[in-house]
């Protein structure tokens, strides 16, 4: 059985006295009633903090950062490397958010350098794909998203793949409001678990957790997770709303 798995991807937001405060109170108000793991991801200048916090008040969350370097240290300027996130006590990283695809060029090939360093440093990677709006309505949606999955994961060995969480998120649907019927966002996601058994096997298929994302709030939330194949979210936006994140940990 897969334990349902929930994310929230602060983005670019919050300052750390901001993320303290949030912390705590979504310390306060949070019981974890459907025995979901949960994970925050700050920005790299608040994990300190947050984890601070989640020791202290013994929240049961587990902390994520939202990118590194595949690199343990050396002149990048102003990268953080995976190295640095361990020391943290950081548990999960997002690596390959469309955001991260678009707007900074990461391929597929950098993507896959970052999930091996990732492993190689016991850090849990949240590894993204998705497809454009212009791809979908081409109708080759699957497709691409089949061939990130295979680019991404080149070389990886299975006994890490058990390890990893995949979330598919249409680029369409993230920040946008537009959520992926649940059908659609399924098929896709069962798509990807037919594609993990293929490269690897059925059995380790069945144990890598797939997260939708775009657009997950407390409205559509409960009717993702009653999908066979989507095991939990990715939630960006609603996860900087406390009542919104709290009321979707109790889809
Ligand atoms: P959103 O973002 O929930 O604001 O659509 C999701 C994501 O980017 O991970």
């Amino acid at each position: 059985m897969r334990k349902p798995f929930i994310a929230g991807n602060w983005k670019m937001n919050m300052t750390h006295l901001e993320a303290i405060k949030f912390t705590q109170d979504f310390g306060y108000e949070f019981r974890n009633s459907k025995g979901c793991e949960v994970c925050l991801c700050p920005p790299f200048i608040a994990l300190r903090s947050v984890k601070n916090i989640i020791d202290s008040d013994r929240i049961e969350v587990k902390l994520g950062a939202q990118n590194m370097h595949w690199e343990e240290n050396g002149a990048y300027t102003g990268e953080v490397s995976p190295l640095m996130l361990s020391a943290l006590g950081v548990e999960y990283v997002i690596i390959g958010h469309s955001e991260r695809r678009e707007y900074f060029f990461e391929s597929n090939e950098v993507v896959n350098k970052k999930v091996k360093s990732a492993f190689k440093h016991n850090l849990k990677p949240i590894m993204c794909v998705g497809e454009s709006l212009a791809i979908r309505e081409s109708g080759r949606a699957e497709e691409f998203v089949l061939c990130q999955v295979d680019e991404c994961l080149s070389g990886i060995e299975k006994k890490d793949i058990e390890l990893l969480t995949i979330a598919y998120e249409p680029v369409w649907a993230i920040g946008t409001g537009k959520t992926a019927t649940s059908g659609d966002a399924n098929d896709m996601c069962s798509a990807i678990r037919r594609k993990i058994a293929k490269i690897y096997n059925p059995e380790t298929a069945d144990m890598v957790r797939i997260q939708y994302g775009g657009s997950v709030k407390p409205s559509n939330i409960s009717e993702l997770m009653s999908m066979s194949d989507i095991d939990g979210a990715l939630v960006g936006g609603a996860s900087i709303k406390l009542e919104d994140f709290t009321a979707i940990l109790n889809f």
